[in-house]
């Protein structure tokens, strides 16, 4: 597999399952809330990411085979998937009802709302798109496909009229900042939290100063 040998595309519903098996083969419960909820949960986030029309997935392909993906919603994506997916995961509840004394879940649920940049919300920026995921199969990573994939989502997110994308990425994970920063994306320190560092980047250039947003040192 080469660089150039990759084509990424625009994921459907036939998707789907493909994406599920990628999501669910790439992060322990631990680490993603979605995989500790069970396979069924997952799949119905990809459902809503690639049928709904407020967000996209690309998938980067290598000889048919789904190798990479990242979704991105057009602005905050955490309440209205989980309305979206809350069927599944009432089910998820009822069939596994140890989960309800799980501390991580709840408290990524209801993480704190919206931090706020010269006293509005980020909501109420029209035009700031979310990553809400990413992941390269493990037998591909290190060749490159994860930072075709973040490039693509500036030409995507453009085209649907985003004027930034931003990207939570949790501080430890090393390799998936170093596609961030490398890829020219800006830490930004207002919107980071204990766990997790924003990357941003800026698809329209009035929009940096209009958001007043700082630039940190990179760190990564
Ligand atoms: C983070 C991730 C998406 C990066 O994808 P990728 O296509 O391997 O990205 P790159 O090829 O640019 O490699 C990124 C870094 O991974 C590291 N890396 C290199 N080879 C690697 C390998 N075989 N396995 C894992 N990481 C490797 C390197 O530090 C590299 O940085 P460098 O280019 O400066 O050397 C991928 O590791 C992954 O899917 N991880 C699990 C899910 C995840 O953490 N997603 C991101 C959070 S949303």
């Amino acid at each position: 597999m080469t660089e150039n040998s990759i084509p990424i595309r625009l994921a459907t519903m036939v998707d789907v399952d493909a994406l599920t098996e990628l999501h669910y083969a790439s992060f322990t419960p631990d680490e993603h809330v979605p995989v500790m909820l069970g396979k069924a949960y997952v799949r119905a986030t990809y459902i809503w990411q690639t049928t709904g029309k407020q967000s996209y997935v690309l998938v980067a392909e290598d000889h048919g085979k789904i190798v990479g993906l990242v979704a991105v919603c057009d602005g905050q994506f955490t309440r209205p998937m989980f309305m979206a997916c809350l069927p599944e995961f009432l089910r998820c509840l009822i069939t596994h009802p140890t989960l309800i004394f799980k501390k991580k879940l709840w408290s990524r649920l209801f993480r704190r709302p919206d931090i706020s940049v010269r006293s509005k919300k980020l909501a109420d920026y029209p035009g700031f798109a979310q990553m809400t995921i990413g992941v390269v199969d493990e037998n591909c990573r290190g060749k490159g496909v994860f930072p075709l994939l973040v490039a693509a989502t500036k030409v995507y997110s453009k085209a649907r009229g985003s004027r930034a994308i931003r990207a939570g990425i949790y501080k430890t994970n090393v390799p998936s900042r170093r596609v961030f920063i490398k890829g020219g994306w800006i830490e930004s320190p207002e919107l980071q939290t204990p766990d997790t560092v924003f990357y941003v980047a800026y698809l329209d250039s009035l929009f940096m100063e209009e958001i007043g947003m700082q630039q940190a040192e990179q760190s990564g």
